[in-house]
């Protein structure tokens, strides 16, 4: 992979924001269990913020729209966003509502179970992304996904395509879609669950991949990128349709392997890549982040993501 120069455009992600209460176990509980023996952790988390870490350590330009509580939580989160030169103006604090929570088991092989208490996240609104509005100006891209209310991602995605702002939406925690919201969205990107839970198509090769991404292509987006895990991705977008191979790794936690794979994407998209170069480089940011511990804490750097990509450098745990 040819080393391009670092993007310039900005990439707004509007979403959540959260504190991660991390339980390391030989494996998930089952309803009802009690499990002993876990280690605890706690990390900074949140689809939202995730991928604007994701974006900003793959060498995006980027600014966060967020809600976070008036609590140590909130302060923290915040801080470490700043320390990685996110642009934290429209990062909200709000009155009443504590900064979001997530509680997630992460086994053995590195699969987890994730509970979230919204908090601050639930009051993320459209009004609070309208004040956001002048850094949309000459912006590249729009990364946003499921973990605030709907309306404020339609908000959004409403004010990215009035301002020639590409939208990429990551459509997680999965939920069905409006018609007037997917007719927005240049670029969506479900993982398996999610592509079922939209389509009704289980998707469990690259057959039904395509046959999947045909129906939501038909739902108005115009490019879907199927993320499979240690597979990689199935994309179908102009110019380019198939899959697009990830790396083998042996996986410790797969938490936000998703949000930083879309982290990534928008960085190679805003700096001008292939769809597939694009997907390429966020592949190998996605199989790192598999290989450590935690949501933010788990996203590689440029340098490390280009290394990997390149063969100058190896991945720790790879098969
Ligand atoms: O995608 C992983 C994230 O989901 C975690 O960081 C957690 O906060 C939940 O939002």
């Amino acid at each position: 992979m040819e080393e391009k120069p670092m993007s310039k455009r900005t990439i707004i992600v509007v979403g959540s924001a959260n504190t991660d209460m991390i339980l390391k176990m030989d494996r998930l509980p089952k309803p009802g269990e009690t499990v002993l023996g876990g280690a605890f952790a706690m990390a900074a988390g949140g689809k939202g913020a995730n991928q604007a870490v994701g974006a900003a350590r793959a060498g995006g330009r980027v600014v966060f729209v967020a809600r976070v509580g008036q609590d140590d939580f909130g302060a923290r989160a915040i801080e470490g966003l700043a320390r990685d030169r996110i642009v934290v103006d429209f990062v909200f604090r709000d009155k009443t509502r504590p900064t979001g929570v997530a509680l997630i088991f992460v086994a053995r092989n590195g699969e987890n179970s994730i509970a979230v208490a919204s908090g601050a996240n639930a009051a993320l609104s459209a009004k609070d992304v309208r004040k956001a509005a002048p850094a949309f100006d000459g912006a590249g891209f729009l990364l946003t996904q499921l973990e605030t209310p709907l309306e404020t991602v339609q908000a959004a995605a409403e004010l990215a395509a009035q301002k020639k702002v590409r939208v990429i939406l990551n459509p997680a925690p999965a939920r069905p879609l409006p018609g007037a919201l997917l007719a927005k969205v240049n670029i969506l990107t479900p993982n398996e669950t999610e592509t079922e839970i939209l389509t009704g198509i289980r998707v469990s090769g690259e057959r039904s991949a395509k046959t999947a991404a045909a129906a939501l292509k038909r739902m108005g987006v115009e490019t879907v990128i199927i993320t499979l895990g240690p597979r990689g991705a199935f994309v179908s977008g102009p110019g380019f349709e198939g899959i697009v191979p990830g790396l083998k790794v042996r996986a410790v936690d797969t938490t936000a392997a998703g949000d930083v794979f879309n982290g990534a994407l928008a960085v190679g998209l805003s700096e001008g890549r292939a769809l597939k170069e694009a997907v390429r480089f966020a592949n190998g940011a996605a199989a790192l982040s598999v290989t450590r511990l935690g949501a933010q804490p788990s996203a590689p750097k440029r340098k490390e993501i280009i290394g990997v990509l390149t063969g100058q450098a190896t991945i720790a745990g790879k098969r």
